[in-house]
């Protein structure tokens, strides 16, 4: 079985000092840097745009997993991948023509995800699974870190990776909201991929521990 990958968001650190926020993530192990852009309209909160994927870009070599938490997507997503994003993700909530979108995605290169609310169920994703590369699904309402994991939403979890494993598809799988220790084992027994963590990652004295835990590997 493949290792657990931990995705450190940005959206807990110090927004005063992001380069900083990468290196916590990076000298602690995460895999990949968790980027949340927010528009004030998607999801109530505004973070940041393209210049901000463009600035980090030169401060690390890991993949900058980016989250597009904004309505009408396909109007930014260029500028995301020529800001040097590795990764974007986008909401099947906010693009009716969503085929069309992760397709653009995918061939201008980098790896293309599709994102789902908590009241989204999976049925709604059946026709773009064999396209991506990335299935996020949130177990929190999105547009802030802090917040209660909510448990149903793991059996999306499941459900996915049975699908992936009966159709043959390729996608990885993405949990976002509410990861902490607690909540890692059923994350990981559920068959997620990647886990993403922003406040407890953030506020801990030690992050490279919580990246063990997060991992499940077994901390001394
Ligand atoms: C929420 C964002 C998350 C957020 C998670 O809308 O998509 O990436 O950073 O924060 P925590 O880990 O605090 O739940
Ligand atoms: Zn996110």
């Amino acid at each position: 079985m493949n290792d657990t990958l931990v995705a450190a968001s940005l959206l807990a650190a110090d927004f005063s000092d992001m380069a900083s926020g990468v290196k916590i993530a990076q000298d602690a192990g995460a895999d990949w840097i968790h980027l949340d852009v927010m528009d004030g309209a998607f999801v109530p909160d505004i973070t940041f745009g393209p210049k901000m994927v463009r600035d980090l870009r030169r401060h690390t070599a890991l993949p900058l997993d980016t989250h597009l938490m904004i309505q009408n997507p396909e109007r930014m997503v260029p500028s995301f991948i020529e800001a040097g994003a590795d990764h974007i993700t986008v909401h099947l909530e906010s693009c009716v023509h969503l085929h069309r979108l992760l397709t653009s995605i995918k061939s201008s290169g980098i790896k293309a995800g599709v994102s789902i609310v908590p009241s989204s169920p999976v049925a709604l994703l059946e026709q773009v699974l064999e396209l991506v590369d990335i299935v996020l699904v949130m177990t929190v309402n999105p547009g802030f870190g802090g917040q209660s994991l909510i448990p149903s939403c793991l059996e999306k979890i499941s459900l996915l990776r049975s699908i992936r494993e009966e159709k043959g598809y390729h996608y990885l799988l993405e949990v976002d909201g509410g990861v902490n220790r607690k909540t890692a084992p059923a994350i990981r027994n559920a068959g997620a991929d990647i886990l993403i963590s922003g406040s407890a990652f953030f506020a801990s004295s030690n992050p490279s521990i919580e990246v063990l835990a997060f991992k499940g590997r077994t901390v001394v």
